[in-house]
């Protein structure tokens, strides 16, 4: 950039302040990272498509409400990780810690019921949770998710874990799929008496959250990866010992889709995902070399009475999510390749000011022609511009200079023989259309 010219004028002065950096637990996503990015955005419009599910996009700020009646007082996210605060007319509002609740929220505000059942969306975007930053753990992070409103059947279950299985495998990643049911109302709160009376005289080995956990969310427990609790979680009642017999059934006849889709599937008794929300199936994706979890790459289950809980009408849903920075950086970890991006068809190359006009008017020309352009009009050397060309790989450069303004040509470099050809402005394009095999 040009310098600011000292001049015999008073210097008008510019005041500055230490430069601020990213808020804690957030992250710029630079465009040099922007490749996984790309990729993950087409991944999932493809797997949407296959499987038929729509958009939604919902609002980032919610009523603090939303969470707080559906995740639970209890949860980790209602009790110590959202974002919330009153704005400036009272309303308590939130940064929305995740999707499910709003895309709930959503089905009911405009009336989805109505629609043919089941009604299937997926989402993408950023969720916020105050966390403390770790690897893995992002207080701004983002996640891919679906879900599907208004079906009981377990092939709903069985489509929603097949899916997260497939956006996952489809890339190279090996999971395990961790599985569960933690039944219905009734079936929980069987389970948990049973919970608290394994643990009543065990209270005075378990870490401080999980005392706290005993009476308010006992669930919890079987999730803490404190060394003490893991240890003595191993003899504790599993839930699918306390499962109503609907519960029970549903269950089984998830695990037999799973089984006739092949898909892997490991039954873990103390997976019970950490929001209230959730009943019957519940399940996780580990990556294949993390065996406790703890960097889960995503998860899900069934939410029968969210829709109720919002004020709507009794509605059987499912759903999971993954986490994108997780799923990214297990890509990078594992060395996997990203498919190749589509190479341009041309780079326009311009000497001289002139030149550089024309070349930006006739870059429209050729965009709108159907063809990937590429250019670079900072830079001014023919050097530096098919050097860039060179390393994106484009086969076709267009050199357009002084002289050829003047004669209404421009210069065809083929780039692999070096080639030059001189070519009557007014049929380029056909020309490159010939040359690429492309009508
Ligand atoms: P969740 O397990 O809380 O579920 O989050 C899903 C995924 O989001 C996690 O497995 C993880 O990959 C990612 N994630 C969560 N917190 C963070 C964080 N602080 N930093 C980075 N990644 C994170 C839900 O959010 C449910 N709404 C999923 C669902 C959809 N259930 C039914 N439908």
């Amino acid at each position: 950039m040009p310098r600011r010219k000292k001049t015999a004028e008073p210097e008008i002065k510019i005041k500055s302040i230490k430069t601020p950096q990213t808020v804690r637990g957030m992250k710029d996503i630079l465009p040099v990272n922007q490749k996984y990015w790309d990729f993950m955005r087409d991944h999932i419009k493809s797997i949407a498509e296959d499987y038929s599910y729509k958009r939604i996009e919902t609002p980032i700020l919610e009523n603090l409400q939303l969470f707080t009646h559906t995740l639970g007082k209890q949860t980790d996210i209602v009790e110590k990780e959202m974002f919330s605060f009153i704005d400036k007319s009272g309303e308590k509002l939130v940064l929305r810690p995740e999707n499910t609740a709003p895309v709930a929220r959503a089905y009911i505000e405009h009336g989805m019921f109505n629609q043919p059942q089941p009604v299937k969306l997926f989402y993408f975007g950023p969720m916020f949770r105050h966390e403390r930053p770790q690897s893995g753990r992002q207080r701004e992070f983002h996640q891919v998710g679906f879900e599907i409103l208004g079906d009981a059947s377990p092939a709903i279950d069985a489509e929603i874990i097949l899916i997260a299985n497939n956006f996952l495998k489809e890339m190279g990643i090996e999971i395990t799929v961790q599985i569960n049911s933690i039944g219905d109302l009734e079936s929980r709160a069987a389970y948990r008496k049973a919970l608290q009376e394994y643990y009543k005289n065990k209270k005075a080995s378990l870490c401080a959250d999980c005392k706290k956990r005993l009476t308010k969310n006992t669930l919890r427990l079987l999730d803490c990866k404190n060394v003490k609790c893991v240890n003595l979680k191993e003899n504790a009642p599993q839930t699918v010992d306390y499962l109503t017999e609907s519960s029970r059934d549903h269950f089984f006849r998830t695990l037999e889709y799973l089984d006739e889709l092949q898909i892997a599937y490991n039954l873990n008794p103390f997976l019970v995902r950490g929001l209230d929300y959730y009943n019957n199936t519940v399940f996780e994706l580990w990556e294949k070399d993390d065996e406790t979890g703890k960097t889960a790459l995503g998860g899900g289950g069934r939410y029968d009475y969210l829709v109720e809980m919002l004020g709507g009408r009794e509605t059987p849903a499912c759903g999971f999510a993954l986490g994108l920075e997780r799923v990214i950086a297990t890509l990078r970890d594992k060395k996997i390749d990203l498919p190749k991006k589509k190479i341009p068809d041309v780079f326009l190359a311009q000497i001289g000011e002139q030149a550089r006009k024309k070349a930006m008017a006739f870059f429209e020309q050729l965009r709108k022609s159907d063809l990937k352009v590429a250019a670079n009009f900072s830079k001014q050397k023919l050097k530096s511009q098919l050097d860039l060309a060179n390393k994106m790989g484009v086969k076709i450069v267009l050199i357009l200079g002084q002289r050829e303004i003047v004669d209404e040509t421009i210069l065809m470099r083929d780039m692999d023989s070096g080639i030059q050809e001189v070519i009557n402005f007014k049929k380029v394009i056909p020309e490159i259309k010939k040359t690429l095999g492309k009508k």
